[in-house]
């Protein structure tokens, strides 16, 4: 897309009518945007709120160091980060997307990220200590995404272990967090993060499982939503990095709504049927079984309720 079609679309986002082109309807269509035509002049029909570095610096008020990365279109926020991890400045970097090409999932899903609608964000973290340090990370992202969440309101929103954050029986946010590299000292990793904001019949058709939406439930400003969430993870990280999962295990536990219940683990070659009893101080879920209390992390298994495929 050229610049001056990006520009267009900007001006379109902040309301003003735009000369038609077919360019620029051509560009507008594929971005999944629609439009009516006024007297030769282009009008959004749904309001778009565009992301804006300078907007989600103002709005973040918890003070750590951040210069959003903002990209229109990407294959992947965290495929981008993965690529800059050797750099000197990887450390904090965050990377934005209005619109992930190729966005991936846990387990080599594909992310389904249209144009405008949701949050894709990535950022980049060199972490003390060998991999071992890193267990229980994508825990205490889940953690700071269902505070964010919760403190807009929603309520209801809880986590799914590992890191799936749920609103009801739907999947609202999802949490990829992917290690670039790894030495006796230190870790880069990766830090992905997809929030649902508002997805159409046509993105749904694409998500093989049940997913939910924000919108559905209140009005939502993208870049507001996105300096919370900065807000709360980048202290966070910080703690995380100084003393584990450990502290955050209760917290965790408060938010796991299969507490208590039945569930199965799936394996590449076994199932666990059990009773998830919440997680350990690495954050291996805790599943008592025919044979006694087993820890298994996340990397082995992936977690269903007893009743579900
Ligand atoms: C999951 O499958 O639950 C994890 C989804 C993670 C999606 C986010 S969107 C931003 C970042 N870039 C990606 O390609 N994936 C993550």
């Amino acid at each position: 897309m050229t610049e001056s079609i990006q520009d267009q679309i900007v001006e379109m986002a902040g309301g003003a009518p735009v000369r038609s082109a077919p360019s620029l309807l051509a560009a507008l269509k594929a971005l999944g945007l629609a439009v009516r035509v006024e007297q030769g002049f282009l009008r959004l029909v749904e309001p778009l709120e565009l992301l804006d570095a300078q907007k989600i610096r103002e709005l973040m008020v918890s003070g750590a160091a951040c210069e959003p990365v903002i990209c229109w279109q990407i294959d992947s926020t965290n495929t981008w980060l993965m690529a800059r991890a050797a750099q000197p400045d990887f450390h904090g970097t965050v990377c934005l997307a209005e619109q992930q090409l190729a966005g991936r999932g846990r387990r080599g899903r594909h992310w389904v990220s249209p144009f405008g609608k949701n949050i894709y964000l990535s950022i980049g973290q060199r972490l003390p200590g060998a991999a071992s340090a890193l267990s229980g990370l994508s825990l205490v992202v889940g953690i700071c995404v269902v505070r964010v969440l919760r403190g807009l309101g929603l309520q209801s929103v809880g986590l799914k272990w590992p890191n799936d954050v749920l609103l009801g029986t739907g999947k609202l946010a999802g949490i990829l967090t992917e290690i670039a590299s790894v030495n006796r000292d230190s870790a880069r990793v990766v830090i992905g993060i997809g929030v649902n904001l508002r997805l159409d019949a046509a993105d749904l058709g694409q998500i093989d499982q049940p997913s939910a939406v924000i919108a559905d439930q209140l009005p939502c400003e993208r870049n507001r939503l996105v300096a919370a969430l900065l807000d709360e993870l980048l202290p966070e990280l910080e703690q995380f990095s100084q003393r584990g999962f450990s502290p955050y295990r209760e917290e965790w536990a408060g938010f796991d709504v299969f507490s208590g219940c039945e569930i199965r683990l799936l394996g590449a070659d076994r199932e666990t049927l059990g009773i998830n009893r919440g997680v350990d101080q690495q954050g291996n879920i805790l599943v008592e079984t025919a044979e006694g209390l087993e820890a298994f992390n996340a990397g082995e298994v992936s977690l269903r309720p007893r009743d579900k495929p």
